[in-house]
């Protein structure tokens, strides 16, 4: 074996690569010797393989999460104030009728650099502080357990569905004279701000350094009703089960405890400290909640339940309520809740969680339902964020099975990752129209991403690991729960889970119909890569396939034999994706779209031309 595999799975090659990107100084593979005597395709195959960091996988999409592009400190200088930018589109609304309009994010907004953390919340320029267990923090364990799936003060509910368009003014004057004003216990929660101005009264010169969201990301244009409008009318109450966040932590947390101190020695912040719980109110459904656990003592390096908060406050502001009462959380509760994350304060965190529960409890229901009617547009990340959180309930518990392949086969597992999906999609056209195929769709988060984001006439996989299924439904089951719970309209989905797409009639009938394939066959052999191309005889004339090699081998040529073949109709594009675009690997690379044609692809004909002209003996003549 080339590279010898330790019990892990890994090169002790590899290793050295894992460990240079854990210290942000990603290593170029140094096993791209030239073998000699191998042929090109060999080596070629045995250059990716190092490529191919398989450790990344075991905390999938890890590379989604990784914190080592820096903002610039040049960035923060130049950051304005998020007042002034909230405080437009609030101005323009009071001088605009009742009508509640799709939010519309100004220019004044978008020219805004704010700072935004990376996904996992963490950002290196905050400092990681050990905090000890403060006293006036109540532990955990007495707090008596929450009912499941029931919201806090339920006398609110009723409150809530009978609030008529009228209190939305109040609100607006209450968020904007009264801040604070919460139905709940205060705390004495007094946050530092940058600004040195007390938590909850923002002068117009507070300039918050960071958000959860990145408020000026780029926009994903609706093209179909991304939300549910009609389930929504048709039922106040959620039914579903979803897997609360704090099931995630106190997995994690009991894992921690029985892992031998030595073991542990890299959770060094661990102390016996055990966090809060509180419970996040659904925006949609007033009966329920989701319960999480607030701890800022541990660090959490792989998921982070404060950070998924701020994200859901934020996300409150930008994507669900109408403006007037996104002012609310813009000018108050979001600023406040940085303020609490940065400054690691459990108590002025919790406190500022109790009063957006609070202030959601009192938005009209049918005012969120009319303003996610007339979206147009939301931001790019808010689907990635879905996902993820889908993802990380689904998936992350149980991601060392993904880890369970033979190396170097056709089943090693790596994903492509929600951002550059997204782009690729994009060039590809991907719409309501569509069909979508992966062909071995590993856990299935190509399909349900372009299930999501496109609502694509059918997304569908094939995948033949049965670990992989297995987390396939899982992660399905999370994800339609999780829809419900967050109004989201899940277009049709079909996954052909434990069978190879080799010989498989369910799959030669979606290729037939297939507007966008997508075959992963980074470390595919020669051989399935030769079954994939006879599977692509059935797909119809515009098919796009997306791979990540090239479906037409290096100096591939026409001739007597092949000249029917599906390759030779291929038009193929080779693209170039960004660094942090799959799970195997920080750096960017190649791939390919390769789009079907009716005809032979003409540059081939040039191609071969050429070849043959340069390789024809000269004839020296007089
Ligand atoms: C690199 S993963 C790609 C996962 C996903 N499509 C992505 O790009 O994020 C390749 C997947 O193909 C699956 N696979 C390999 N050969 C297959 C076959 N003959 N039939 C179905 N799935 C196969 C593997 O088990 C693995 O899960």
């Amino acid at each position: 074996m080339p590279l010898g595999l330790d019990s892990n799975g890994t090169t002790g090659q590899n290793k050295d690569a894992v460990q240079a990107a854990a210290n942000g100084t990603e290593q170029k593979p140094h096993n791209n010797k030239k073998i000699r005597g191998a042929s090109k395709e060999l080596q070629g195959l045995l250059e990716d393989a190092s490529k191919y960091y398989p450790a990344y996988d075991c905390t999938l999409p890890t590379s989604y999460l990784k914190s080592h592009v820096q903002e610039s400190a040049e960035k923060v200088d130049v950051e304005v104030n998020m007042y002034e930018a909230v405080k437009q589109p609030v101005e323009q609304k009071q001088e605009q009728t009742d009508d509640v309009k799709p939010v519309k994010r100004t220019k004044h907004r978008r020219r805004h650099n704010v700072k935004r953390r990376d996904t996992t919340g963490h950002d290196t320029s905050v400092k990681e502080t050990e905090r000890p267990m403060e006293e006036t923090v109540q532990p955990m364990e007495e707090i008596a357990e929450p009912e499941k799936g029931t919201a806090e003060p339920m006398e609110e509910t009723s409150e809530f569905m009978e609030e008529t368009a009228e209190f939305a003014d109040e609100t607006i004057q209450s968020s904007l004279t009264s801040p604070t004003a919460s139905t709940e216990p205060q705390n004495d929660t007094t946050v530092d701000t940058p600004a040195g101005t007390h938590a909850g009264t923002h002068s117009p010169e507070y300039t918050p350094l960071k958000n959860f969201v990145d408020w000026d990301g780029p926009m994903l244009k609706l093209e179909y009703n991304l939300f549910d409008i009609d389930f929504l009318n048709s039922t106040t109450e959620f039914t579903g089960e979803i897997t609360p966040s704090a099931q995630l932590t106190t997995a994690d947390r009991e894992h921690r405890a029985k892992t031998p101190p030595i073991a542990r020695s890299r959770h060094n912040t661990y102390n016996a400290h055990t966090g809060q719980r509180i419970l996040l109110q659904s925006i949609l459904f007033p009966n329920c909640t989701e319960e999480y656990i607030v701890d800022f003592s541990k660090n959490f390096d792989k998921y982070d339940p404060m950070s998924e908060i701020g994200k859901v406050v934020e996300y409150s502001a930008l994507v669900f309520l109408p403006q007037d009462y996104a002012h609310g959380l813009t000018q108050d509760i979001i600023p406040r809740l940085n303020d609490a994350y940065d400054n690691a304060d459990e108590t002025a965190f919790i406190q500022t969680v109790h009063d957006y529960n609070t202030f959601i409890r009192r938005v009209p229901r049918h005012r969120i339902t009319q303003h996610l009617r007339e979206l147009t547009q939301i931001p790019q990340s808010f689907i990635h964020d879905f996902l993820h959180v889908v993802y990380t309930r689904s998936i992350h518990p149980q991601a060392f099975k993904l880890k369970k392949y033979k190396a170097f086969s056709n089943y090693v597992y790596g994903e492509l990752l929600p951002t550059f999906l997204t782009d690729v999609y994009q060039r590809c056209n991907l719409n309501t129209n569509s069909v979508f195929l992966d062909l071995g769709s590993g856990v299935g988060n190509c399909v349900i991403q372009a299930a999501l984001e496109h609502g694509c006439r059918t997304s569908a996989g094939c995948e033949i690991m049965e670990d992989a299924s297995t987390l396939t439904e899982l992660q399905y089951k999370e994800l339609t729960n999780r829809c419900h719970f967050n109004g989201l309209n899940l277009k049709p989905v079909q996954f052909l889970l434990r069978q190879s797409f080799v010989d498989n009639e369910a799959v030669i009938t979606l290729l037939r119909d297939c507007d966008v394939l997508l075959v992963n066959n980074f470390l595919f052999d020669s051989k399935l890569n030769k079954v994939v191309e006879t599977l692509l005889e059935n797909a119809k004339v515009g098919c796009k396939i997306i791979s990540l090699k090239n479906l037409r081998s290096f100096g591939y040529t026409i001739d007597a034999n092949n000249i029917d073949g599906v390759l030779n109709r291929l038009k193929v594009q080779k693209c170039t994706f960004k660094e942090d675009s799959v799970s195997w690997t920080h750096s960017g690379g190649d791939y390919y779209i390769s789009t079907v044609q009716n005809c032979i692809d003409e540059s081939l004909l040039q191609a071969t031309s050429r070849f043959r002209r340069s390789k024809r003996p000269e004839r020296y003549t007089r």
